[in-house]
């Protein structure tokens, strides 16, 4: 039933009657990636108490992916960031609007996010979750756009390096529509 590729343009029933202008990664090309960067993660953590923190909304799609492609133990929780000024001024300031209660002292932090793009929320996460004594942290993200002039801290792991274009769908929103696309498409 699920067999059949998705449509671009407004065929695709879940694109309200919207078309995108093309599918920048497909749904078995983002598995096929997903689970090359399981293994990668299985590979850099071979002891310790690994934590893979999910930035809240974007990443819930690649996150639940992820997560079941790496074979070792770990355990999961999630950040809502809220960012202000964004857009409209350069101060960055982060704001945790849901701060995990898990303890991330002496553990590996993975932050998955979903895209990368001037890496602002990013560096003042790291910063933050810098202060509570974590074994490392790392950042693994699904898309990079590579234009990242604030980010202050490599990512380790990336997806795809991803075009400069406005990118919709495996989680990422449009006005919050469009998460639940299985496919990553370039609006129009
Ligand atoms: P940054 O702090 O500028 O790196 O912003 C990253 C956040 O902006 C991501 O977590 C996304 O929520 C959003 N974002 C950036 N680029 C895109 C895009 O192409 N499509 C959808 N959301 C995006
Ligand atoms: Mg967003």
């Amino acid at each position: 039933m699920s067999a059949a590729p998705p449509n671009v343009g407004s065929a695709d029933p879940r694109l309200l009657g919207r078309a995108v202008k093309r599918i920048a990664y497909g749904a078995p090309e983002i598995a096929w990636r997903v689970d090359e960067l399981g293994a990668e993660i299985t590979a850099a953590y071979p002891d310790g108490e690994l934590l893979v923190l999910g930035l809240l909304k974007g990443s819930f799609v690649f996150l639940a992916d992820l997560v079941r492609q790496i074979r070792r133990p770990l355990q999961v929780d999630f950040l809502v960031a809220s960012s202000y000024g964004v857009g409209t001024s350069s101060s960055g300031e982060v704001n945790l609007v849901y701060d995990p209660e898990t303890i991330l002292e002496k553990k590996h932090i993975l932050l998955v996010e979903d895209i990368v793009d001037s890496g602002r929320t990013l560096s003042r996460l790291v910063d933050v979750l810098q202060l509570r004594g974590p074994k490392s942290i790392e950042i693994c993200a699904l898309l990079h756009k590579h234009i990242a002039t604030e980010l202050r801290y490599p990512t380790r792991f990336i997806g795809f390096d991803a075009p400069n274009e406005f990118l919709v769908g495996y989680g990422l929103d449009h006005a919050e529509d469009f998460r639940h696309l299985p496919y990553v498409a370039s609006l129009a």
